[in-house]
């Protein structure tokens, strides 16, 4: 048994995207903090938010008419205070971020400039540098980050688990580059861990989106909620060699539309917002019109408008469409939905803090309550700043941990791991078929027989980051299928072929999950 070395700070901050990086700026005005990071500080799902941050800004808009939208797409399952929150606080929040010195586009009056996503009834998204927002904001946050002497940055470390105590928890488990382990002892930690977009074959999350928090959450017995709520977008780029790259849901705020395979506009059958209409149900119809004449793609077509406009507002898409033979300024993009977001994930009250003391949860790990069965589009960046403030709020207020005992570890090393890319592309193309967009009982009992199996081949002793990730993976995907296949209904980012319709009778109410307590 070896004795496990110990780092001792205020705050631990695990993730660096909007969530991670914010919070942890805001700790440091009162309290020392490690900011750990699996990868570098640039390296996100942030980084790659293109469409923007949606804020009241404009005398015309409201927050109750955000507060309604908001309601609208979440489908029934939004918790009205948590949304209350999101639209009255975003505004303030929002200025901190400028104040930080992130840059969004202005137009030649000085006035921001806002676009428009589906399902949102005002033009409220601010963007930066055209398309490319997330990226923005982590410039401007992680230099400040870097020159807080406050914070110390940990990068390529990875959260194994985080531990608790007598019901609390009191820091995180880490394997540092080398591989050996470290022990961060802490008052607070706040898993900003991210999204989980590689449950799924196509997504338009980097690598790095392997649902870390929901899954180390689970662990320490924290409840996860609301993850049979799979957010796909509906417009990924669909072409042989590329990417599924996004191609921002802005691009038809600003006038594009859809058409099949056979050149038709096929939205204004399905919903009267047409090309505006929430994204599930724009995903849904994409899928459904994919079936109906065979093929594996839609497309977009946004060349009835300026090619000022097009190079204008989404430099970043045109470029790296452009790299593919693709120019949107006379051709139609070819695109299909791909996993994007999930709306659940580790429960916690109106200030982050999880059903575990000290333990909280932000950004897209965390389920707030804000985007219920759906969110709506540019919700989670604001989300992110509002919910990591209220966190630092509630930290401030936390009496300092005592010191707890010296914590003692052994790990017997298998000789033949699995291999790892092998399984999660396994587990990708299973999730992809069985608990995808159109899903089923069948199914969904498939995937899940097949996750426990694959979930045994797994365990701690194979200690590399890309098994922590898998298992993350199998942990999530496990969830996810586990509340799909309860859930008797259609509704938001959930929808079942065998029962198609949204049962408010039996169904609107929460799936929460729990090691102690099974579902709830
Ligand atoms: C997009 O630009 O379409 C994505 C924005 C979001 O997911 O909120």
């Amino acid at each position: 048994l070896k004795a496990l070395p110990r780092l001792k700070t205020d705050v631990a901050v695990i993730g660096a995207g909007i969530a991670g990086l914010y919070t942890a700026l805001q700790a440091s005005e009162f309290a020392d903090v490690v900011l750990i990071s699996k990868r570098g500080l640039d390296d996100s799902n942030t980084r790659w938010a293109q469409g923007g941050i949606a804020a009241v800004t404009a005398k015309t808009d409201s927050p109750a008419l955000h507060r309604q939208d908001t309601l609208i797409a979440g489908a029934g399952l939004c918790s009205y205070d948590a949304v209350d929150v999101l639209v009255h606080e975003g505004p303030e929040r929002l200025q901190e971020l400028i104040a930080y010195g992130t840059r969004f586009d202005k137009d030649e009056k000085g006035r921001y400039e806002l676009t428009q996503e589906g399902a949102h009834s005002q033009r409220r998204i601010l963007h930066a540098q055209g398309d490319a927002t997330g990226a923005e904001i982590v410039r401007a946050l992680s230099a400040k980050v870097k020159n807080n002497a406050r914070i110390k940055v940990m990068e390529d470390h990875f959260v194994i688990d985080v531990i608790t105590d007598q019901g609390e928890c009191v820091g995180a488990l880490v394997m540092q580059p080398d591989g050996e382990l470290l022990f961060v002892q802490c008052s607070a930690t706040v898993l900003a861990t991210g999204g989980a977009g590689q449950l799924y074959r196509y997504t338009t999350n980097p690598d790095i989106a392997t649902a870390d928090g929901v899954a180390i959450a689970y662990r320490a017995g924290a409840d996860i909620k609301d993850v049979e709520f799979i957010q796909f977008h509906p417009t990924a780029l669909y072409y042989p060699g590329a990417p599924r790259f996004l191609i921002s849901e802005a691009v038809r705020g600003e006038g594009a539309i859809l058409r099949n395979i056979d050149g038709e506009r096929f939205m204004p059958n399905y919903h009267p917002q047409k090309e505006l209409a929430p994204r599930d149900i724009v995903a849904r119809a994409i899928v459904s019109e994919m079936e109906r004449t065979n093929s594996s793609f839609v497309y977009l077509d946004i060349t009835h408008e300026s090619e000022t406009l097009i190079k204008h507002r989404f430099p970043t898409i045109y470029k790296f469409c452009l790299q593919y033979g693709l120019d949107m300024v006379t051709d139609w993009i070819p695109v299909a939905p791909a996993c994007h977001y999930i709306m659940g994930g580790v429960r916690t009250d109106l200030h982050g803090e999880t059903s575990t003391k000290r333990l909280f949860a932000c950004g897209e790990a965390s389920c707030t309550g804000v985007h219920g069965a759906n969110r709506l589009a540019s919700n989670s960046l604001s989300e992110a700043v509002v919910f990591g403030h209220r966190i630092v709020q509630r930290i401030k207020q936390l009496q300092p941990l005592a010191d707890i005992p010296e914590l003692s570890y052994s790990i017997d090393r298998k000789q033949n791991p699995p291999d790892m890319v092998a399984q999660r592309l396994k587990l990708q193309k299973l999730m992809l078929r069985n608990v995808g967009v159109k899903r089923s009982e069948d199914g969904l009992e498939k995937a899940l027989k097949e996750i426990e199996r694959m979930d045994r081949l797994f365990g701690y002793e194979h200690r590399s980051t890309q098994a922590f990730e898998s298992l993350n993976l199998l942990t999530a995907a496990g969830l996810t299928t586990k509340a799909a296949l309860m859930r008797e209904e259609s509704r938001g980012g959930h929808y079942r072929i065998d029962y198609p319709s949204k049962d408010d009778l039996i169904w609107r109410k929460h799936i929460v999950l729990s090691l102690e307590h099974g579902v709830r």
